[in-house]
């Protein structure tokens, strides 16, 4: 099985950019930002991404859109300030798009401005890891 990693941080806190660290440590997997294309197909890309104003970034939309013919599955990781899940808005953008979205996804609370400071926490970051080896088999 071929499997890649992209994610998109916008915050100078870089909570996704932390979160697709921890995620490649795990898998063994190079994490790219969504400026990277996918040199190949890949059976499921690992897409971490954050909420901002209550949805994805475009370059988060845009990438899956330039790439779309070569992903088999999505596969959403994802944090916000308020516990909330991206997989909705990814939803939205998978499904004009034709690419098939894992129910499978995992997010948590994070740090913006003032609130949530420390999260993602440890513990966080070690579900965030078993999840990602959960997917990849590794
Ligand atoms: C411009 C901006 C808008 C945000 N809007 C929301 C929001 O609508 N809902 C929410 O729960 N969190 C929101 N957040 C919080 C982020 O989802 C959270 O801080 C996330 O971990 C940021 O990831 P990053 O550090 O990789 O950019 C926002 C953060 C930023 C910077």
């Amino acid at each position: 099985m071929k499997n890649a990693i992209r994610f998109f941080t916008k915050s100078k806190k870089g909570n996704t950019k932390k979160l697709a660290d921890a995620v490649s440590e795990a898998t063994g997997l190079e994490a790219l930002d969504v400026s990277a294309d996918l040199a190949e197909n890949v059976d499921t890309l690992i897409l971490i991404n954050a909420m901002y104003a209550a949805n994805i970034d475009k370059e988060v939309k845009e990438f899956l859109a330039r790439n779309k013919e070569k992903i088999g599955q999505v596969v959403n990781m994802n944090t916000a300030a308020s516990g909330a899940s991206t997989w909705k808005a990814v939803s939205k953008v998978t499904d004009e798009l034709g690419i098939a979205l894992s129910e499978k996804e995992f997010h948590c609370a994070a740090s913006w401005i003032f609130i949530n400071k420390g999260l993602p926490s440890d513990e966080d970051f070690t579900r965030a890891k078993e999840f990602a080896r959960s997917i990849t088999g590794t």
